[in-house]
Order: C-alpha cells, then structure tokens, then sequence
C-alpha cells in the first residue's frame, strides 16, 4: 500500500511514537480487516556509525548508535501458515507460505523480512502465519534501514511464535544480529559485516556502542556532547551498483588479509597494531591492498582513540579523528565519492564545527557532523547552498541523539 505522507510521519523521532502505532493500526485493520487475533507492536531503530568505517567485516572495532528514526511495524498471527507483508511505501503486498521462503526478484523490498523468516524455518521454527503492516521512517541510504526491518522481523518472529534463540537477553540480541546478517549475506547477496544489525539490535538511549566485531563483545560508552550537536548529512544521491562496490572492497581485503597470513599468525587484520603497520604493508606488493590495509589498521586504531576522548570529553580530539576516518576512507579505501566529499569539505569550511565524515557504507548515503548548537541553523544554511551549486539538488539534516534497540512497545 502506498500510505500519503501527511497521514504518517516520513521524518522525525519517536516522540509521536503512539500516534505513528495508532495510525498504523488504523491502517493495518484497513488492509487485513479483524481477527480475534490480538495485534502487537514493534519498533527497530535504524543506526548511525559515529567511527569505525569498513572494518567490521576485518574484526574490527566500531562506535555505533541506535537512532530514534526506524522501522513501526504491527503485527498479528494468522491462523493458516500464510505470512502476508505490508509496507506503507511500497506498492506490492508479498505473500508467501511460512514453510517455503524463497527468494523472488518480484518481491523487492520484502526479501528483506522474508530472508529473515527464511533462517528461522532452517531453525525449525513452526511455521506459524503472521500478517505484518511496516512503516520506515528512515532516510534512504547509509542509516542501515534493511538491518532494521530486518531486526524488527525477527523479534515479531521471536515474539509471535514464542521462539528465542538464546534465553540470556544481551545474548540473544547478539544472536539475532548474527542471523540477520546471515540473512543479508546469503538470501539478499550483500556481504556485509554485522555492525548494522547489532547496532539495531543492541542500542542504548543516550550511549554509543564500543564493539570488537571479532566475537561481538560491547561496551556502552555515553554518548554526550555538551554544546554539540549530532548532524546528519544525506547526500540524497541515488545510489546504484552500491552492494556489488562493497563486495569488492571486501573481497580485496580478504586477498590482503590471506596474502598477510603467509606471514603473522592472525585471524583479522584488525588484530594488527599501529606498530606493525609498516612491517605488514612491506608484505603487501600490490599498492591497492597496500592502501585499503593501511585504513582498515588505522581506522581500529582512531575508533580507539575516539572512545578514549569521548569518555573525558575531548570533543576537540574526538572530532580530529573523524575527519581523519573520512580522509582515509577517501584515499586509502576510496568509498567515499564527489557528494560525500563535498558535504564534508562544506562542513568542515564552517564555523562551530569539530569534526565531520562519512557514515556507513559510502558511494553516496549520509555524512555526520558535530556542530556547535548556535551554529546549527547557518550551518545547514550555508552546507546546503553550497552543495546545491556543486552537485545540482540539496541535501537533508537531521539532528539525532543516540536511540534504543529493537523492542516491542507496549501498547498501554
Ligand atoms: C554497511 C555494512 C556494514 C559496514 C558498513 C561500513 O553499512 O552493512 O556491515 O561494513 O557498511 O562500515
């Protein structure tokens, strides 16, 4: 169903967070009619990477944050093993049976959710039918808004059917990131690493994420920036060709990390200290993979240095580091692309500004920026119109604070 934007929010937080749900109920009764089954309600945030950039799938450590903008969904069981998805943006209503999710070109946007029904069937979950309405508010590109319908659907699974794949809760939120990702790997073809989906899964209101990606072991770090602000940059390119770039990128660090291990004794190239970096890069003869080994060890050495400054509040520092993350995601890993590029460089030509850098998957999608809170509105003023005359459109801002985790919500 295509839902016009004035009736729910496309943008915004969580504060009408009851009103969105109340909608959608609304709407989810219109399309699915009544059943004496009980609806209920679900909420994944979509995620913000702070540093940290293309190193998570090398056993790196990243610095997340959950956002309050995601993915509404309501929910309800179905007496048949039918599974039946809605989404208020997207035209097509995907259907399928509970025992037999397969992948169809023609169902789009719903191979998401149906790849995550796909890993609880090999889990031998009963196939129980679920009728399921979602709303996304999240931007398009960068904000990890797949790995958060993803999440979603696998607490309304874990939920509906009274399944957990692990009794332990912060265990079984890292569980179903690790599904989710697989999910996304195998039945959508993206390798991605399991950043996006453990952000989601695992965020903490007001706290950013410190995880070591090698065996998912997180810390909370408070995510507090006294007079800054948090400033999201969308780029608003469409962006193409995105999932086969990444797979490249991965796969030439793969090449590197094999081509390293002839000589260390290592599982990850992040387990490579500021120490070895030149000894390893002298094992390196091509110059690409020379380059894209000097981000991946650089970069899980800021994310570091970047908790290090945030926990004393060094904003000064911390802000350093993310212009260098995008500096070396520019030349080393070159992610980054002419939009990114300029709203970074226009960021950084402001004043108030400590920091900015591309976030997520690059080629496009968003940049953060830490600006001062005086300075916000010139800020946005003066980036856009700059970037309107470099690139031909405007970019979008959103101003964030750091968000929760997949939950249901309560509907008291
Ligand atoms: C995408 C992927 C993540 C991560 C980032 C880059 O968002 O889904 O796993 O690799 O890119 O840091």
């Amino acid at each position: 169903m295509i839902v016009e934007s004035s009736t729910l929010p496309k943008k915004g937080t969580l504060e009408n967070q009851k009103k969105v749900f109340q909608t959608l109920e609304e709407l989810f009764r219109e399309s699915f009619g009544n059943s004496h089954e009980e609806t209920r309600w679900f909420f994944a945030p979509g995620r913000v990477n702070l540093i940290g950039e293309h190193i998570d799938y090398c056993g790196g450590s990243v610095l997340p944050a959950a956002l309050q903008m995601g993915t509404f969904a309501v929910a309800r069981r179905k007496e048949s093993a039918e599974i039946v998805l809605e989404s208020t943006s997207m035209e097509n209503r995907v259907s399928f049976c509970a025992d037999d999710p397969v992948y169809l070109e023609s169902d789009g946007w719903g191979n998401y959710p149906k790849g995550i029904f796909a890993e609880y069937h090999q889990r031998d979950v009963p196939g129980q039918g679920l009728e399921i309405l979602y709303h996304g508010n999240i931007p398009g590109g960068g904000l990890s808004s797949s790995a958060s319908i993803e999440v979603c659907t696998a607490f309304i699974i874990e939920t509906l059917n009274q399944f957990r794949l692990d009794s332990d809760t912060l265990q079984n939120r890292k569980e179903i990131a690790r599904l989710c990702q697989h999910s996304e790997n195998h039945f959508n073809g993206m390798n991605c690493g399991v950043m996006d989906q453990a952000a989601v899964a695992l965020g903490k209101k007001g706290h950013a994420i410190l995880m070591d990606c090698s065996d998912l072991a997180i810390e909370y770090v408070p995510f507090e920036l006294g007079d800054y602000a948090l400033l999201i940059g969308n780029t608003c390119k469409v962006r193409k060709l995105t999932n086969s770039k990444y797979n490249e990128r991965r796969a030439e660090v793969e090449k590197a990390l094999a081509l390293v291990q002839k000589h260390r004794p290592v599982n990850h190239l992040c387990e490579l200290k500021m120490g070895e970096l030149e000894s390893t890069l002298g094992l390196l003869p091509d110059p690409i993979l020379k380059r894209r080994t000097r981000h991946i060890i650089t970069e899980n050495n800021r994310v570091h240095e970047a908790v290090d400054a945030l926990r004393v509040g060094q904003l000064n520092l911390f802000g350093q580091l993310l212009i260098e993350s995008h500096q070396s995601l520019k030349d080393d890993f070159e992610v980054t692309g002419q939009e990114l590029d300029t709203l970074v460089e226009a960021s950084l030509a402001q004043k108030g500004v400590l920091g900015a850098r591309m976030t997520g998957g690059g080629f496009g999608g968003c940049m953060i920026a830490l600006v001062h809170h005086q300075q916000i509105e010139a800020f946005k003023h003066n980036v856009s119109a700059h970037y309107q005359s470099k690139i031909g459109y405007f970019p979008e801002f959103y101003q964030t604070i750091a968000g929760s985790g997949a939950n249901e919500i309560s509907k008291s």
